[in-house]
């Protein structure tokens, strides 16, 4: 690949049918389950992106094999304590931050100390969230500047289960924590900011004994020792989080409309519609189905005349955490100005994106008002852009280069954007898609 992307042109008048790829929380997610279920899973669709390989090399560093062929992965489960723990066990997280901290709730009684590391972006990241409720536990930790990888687990045999409240809204440590109390006798109990619930969905689904009731802003999870685990064939729904950057460019781009197929629609992650139709976007959902404790549709969308300015709601956060930076494009087109708030972990991500989202804002000529936790962004529904932008240095961060592309394209100018690569980690195929939009 080469290491920019030049864009001079804007895109407008398609009317296409698109699937995009598996989703990633849950293609990590069924890789880890089925790495603990007895016997043998198959999945379609799974996203075959850098963050899901590194999940298949990290559990086959554990023992457990797998293979892909012909569009589906096979896991040959050894039951819920079927992993290996060799003597200086080093796993890489690479890029993903999903898989380096759910892992570690799996790895709380491992016999043998196993190092973790991550590649540049990961390391910047804060491990001491996972840590401090694993260590409650009874697992031990060495961290890198108290907070960071490398990290080293130190996994006990006398696990104690524990009470906790996760407050920040991650899915990422609510997993965690429940893959750890899945691991120890005795009830583990957490009161969780309610975040996307994949995990529960599948433990739901597989009849593992966890118990959920749910509270307005929080999910109270009371979660069992797992004994066993049965073989779980999948067929992967496509990402809403990849899905997105295709709304938005249907949304912004003149005369367009757009069908993608088969998109997860589960209600913890569909923030970014109830963000569009406030915005006066029209998008609806067609052939609505259950499929295995999640929900699927079509989602059908077109271009808008008028984008109405937003006043985010706080609770529509955590559902919208991975869409935000390219929801502020539409805001930059926006009649007035729209805010959003409260926004602090979306500095914390594979960049710290609230400022992205500002630094792209302004390379386009509009007026931002960003904190530490919040953007206001002066809509300009004339927006036009005739001069050069350049993006790069942004830790390979996939949501900043695609959120780039979609600026570019919707609004002009002639866009320089490094890094084309770093769309390996969650949706390879993004590029191609759009040459199809072209067409
Ligand atoms: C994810 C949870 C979110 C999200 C990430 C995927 C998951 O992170 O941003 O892309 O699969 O659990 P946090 O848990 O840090 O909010």
């Amino acid at each position: 690949m080469p290491n920019s992307l030049i864009i001079g042109n804007k895109i407008t008048n398609f009317n296409k049918v698109i699937k995009v790829s598996g989703d990633k929380s849950i293609s990590i997610r069924w890789i880890l389950f089925s790495s603990l279920a007895n016997g043998i899973s198959k999945a379609k669709n799974l996203l075959i992106s850098e963050d899901v390989l590194a999940t298949l090399k990290t559990i086959r560093k554990l023992g457990i094999k797998s293979k892909i062929k012909n569009n589906e992965c096979t896991i040959y489960g050894k039951g819920i304590n079927g992993y290996t723990y060799k003597n200086n066990l080093t796993l890489n997280a690479e890029n993903s931050g999903t898989l380096g901290r759910i892992i570690l709730g799996l790895l709380v009684n491992s016999s043998k100390p196993i190092k973790l590391i991550g590649d540049n972006s990961l390391s910047k990241r804060d491990f001491k969230r996972i840590a401090d409720p694993l260590t409650k536990f009874g697992a031990k930790f060495n961290l890198k500047n108290n907070k960071n990888l490398p990290i080293t687990i130190f996994g006990s045999k006398k696990l104690k289960p524990i009470k906790f409240t996760e407050k920040k809204g991650s899915a990422q440590v609510k997993t965690s924590v429940i893959f750890a109390g899945m691991r120890t006798n005795g009830f583990t109990f957490i009161k969780a900011k309610k975040s996307r619930n994949h995990t529960e969905a599948m433990c739901k689904y597989l009849n593992l004994p966890i118990k959920i009731k749910s509270k307005k802003n929080y999910d109270f999870i009371k979660v069992e020792k797992v004994k066993t685990i049965k073989p779980i064939n999948y067929n992967i729904p496509s990402d809403i989080s990849s899905s997105a950057f295709f709304m938005v460019l249907t949304a912004l781009s003149e005369n367009s409309q757009l069908l993608i197929k088969n998109v997860n629609i589960n209600p913890s992650r569909i923030g970014i519609i109830i963000i569009l139709k406030k915005m006066g976007i029209k998008v609806s959902f067609q052939n609505k189905k259950n499929y295995k404790g999640e929900k699927i549709a079509d989602i059908k969308i077109k271009s808008a005349k008028l984008i109405k300015p937003i006043n985010c709601p706080i609770k529509l956060n955590a559902s919208t955490i991975d869409e935000f930076l390219v929801i502020f494009l539409l805001a930059a087109k926006a009649k007035g100005i729209s805010y959003f708030k409260n926004l602090e972990e979306l500095n914390k991500k594979e960049s710290p994106r609230l400022i992205w989202g500002s630094k792209i804002l302004s390379k386009m000529g509009i007026k931002t008002v960003t904190t530490k936790d919040s953007i206001k962004i002066y809509g300009n529904p004339d927006l036009k852009i005739n001069k050069k932008i350049i993006i790069k240095n942004y830790l390979k961060d996939h949501r900043v280069f695609m959120t780039s592309v979609i600026a570019a394209l919707s609004f002009g100018g002639k866009w320089k954007i490094f890094d084309p690569d770093s769309i390996k980690t969650s949706f390879p195929h993004f590029l191609k898609i759009i040459k199809k939009l072209k067409k």
